[in-house]
């Protein structure tokens, strides 16, 4: 049998029932297809559902305030996503009268939208043959025809989608397109692949030579900074607070934050409290405790944060005009937000 065959027959047994897959709606493909990129599934589930309820038609979300989308975004992480898609929503709701465009290569020119997505949005929303490629593709591909080319080499990635797009099946490149995924996500696992009841077993280079373990190649690239945030907790005698918002390029634009110092290496309170920040925010002595005695280490893709939340408890600070009440309704980075959940915990 053919490999799309052999792959569709699996799916049609196998899928999982997702939302978005009782529906052609391009606005819906859209938003899903973004939420799970870099996020999986279960985890991006939730987002979609909250999403769309909020935001039934692209014409919602593009009224909708940056800082809403932003903070219903929290978690998901890589919010230059979540600022692309208002960007996009706003022009199709505003150039296009709403209307979505319909072919691969009119919604590749959306903002926020790369060769993958613009794949999935023609094949399942217009049933246009082009073929997706992401993590799932490259490991089941690799492992299948036992190709060792890194997938993030630019010879990789021109390999995997040329050979995709030869495998699709062109009569419904969509069912095609989400089969390999799926079964990239439930069956050729990352770790501990279902190789003994594989419906490929019989012709897999990977598991024919032993090599599922080191397929697929990756190219090692990325280098690492580690950078050293403090943050400053601010509760005045009225309850008050300072977060500001992240401006500029660079991680978490538009987010919030309490005022951050960062240091070269991690600080104690005497270093903290003699900088030039803190002493602009508190010219006269005050007293500040740390509230993790461990630091807290935030990795990001090209970036891991050790971080240290100093609390200063103190009188009416000018400067601090947000009530901790209301705090919940800024959008703030998950490291902050998980502070916020254990800091409350404990003075409750
Ligand atoms: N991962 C991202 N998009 C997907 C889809 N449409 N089907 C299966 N897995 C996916």
């Amino acid at each position: 049998m053919i490999f799309s065959n052999i792959l569709i027959n699996w799916y049609l047994q196998n899928q999982r029932q997702l939302p978005w897959r009782k529906t052609k709606n391009p606005y819906f493909i859209w938003l899903s297809e973004i939420m799970l990129q870099q996020t999986r599934v279960a985890q991006g589930l939730a987002y979609y559902l909250k999403f769309t309820e909020e935001f039934p038609t692209v014409f919602d979300l593009a009224k909708a305030e940056e800082s809403t989308v932003l903070k219903m975004w929290q978690g998901l992480g890589y919010y230059s996503r979540a600022r692309n898609l208002h960007f996009s929503a706003k022009y199709i709701a505003n150039e296009l009268n709403g209307e979505f465009p319909t072919t691969y290569k009119e919604i590749i020119k959306l903002k926020g939208i790369g060769d993958y997505t613009a794949s999935a949005i023609a094949s399942i929303c217009f049933n246009e043959s082009t073929a997706v490629v992401d993590g799932n593709v490259y490991r089941v591909l690799s492992r299948y025809f036992g190709i060792a080319t890194p997938i993030n080499s630019t010879a990789g990635i021109k390999e995997f989608k040329t050979l995709a797009q030869s495998l699709l099946d062109k009569k419904q490149p969509g069912t095609f397109n989400q089969a390999i995924m799926d079964f990239g996500a439930m069956h050729c696992k990352p770790q501990n692949p279902l190789c003994t009841t594989c419906p490929f077993a019989n012709s897999c280079i990977a598991l024919e030579k032993k090599l599922t373990k080191d397929l697929p190649v990756k190219e090692k690239k990325i280098k690492v900074t580690k950078r050293y945030f403090n943050f400053i907790v601010i509760k005045t005698n009225s309850n008050k607070t300072i977060l500001e918002e992240r401006k500029g390029k660079g991680i978490w634009q538009g987010l919030y934050q309490f005022p951050l110092i960062e240091t070269k290496k991690n600080s104690n309170q005497k270093e903290i409290i003699s900088s030039e920040e803190f002493q602009n925010l508190f010219p006269n002595e005050t007293t500040i405790s740390l509230f993790n005695k461990k630091e807290i280490v935030h990795k990001l893709s090209h970036q891991h944060l050790y971080t240290q939340f100093w609390i200063v408890e103190t009188n009416t600070v000018k400067e601090a005009t947000i009530s901790w009440k209301n705090i919940e309704d800024y959008p703030v980075p998950i490291l902050i937000a998980n502070f916020l959940e254990q800091y409350q915990l404990k003075s409750n």
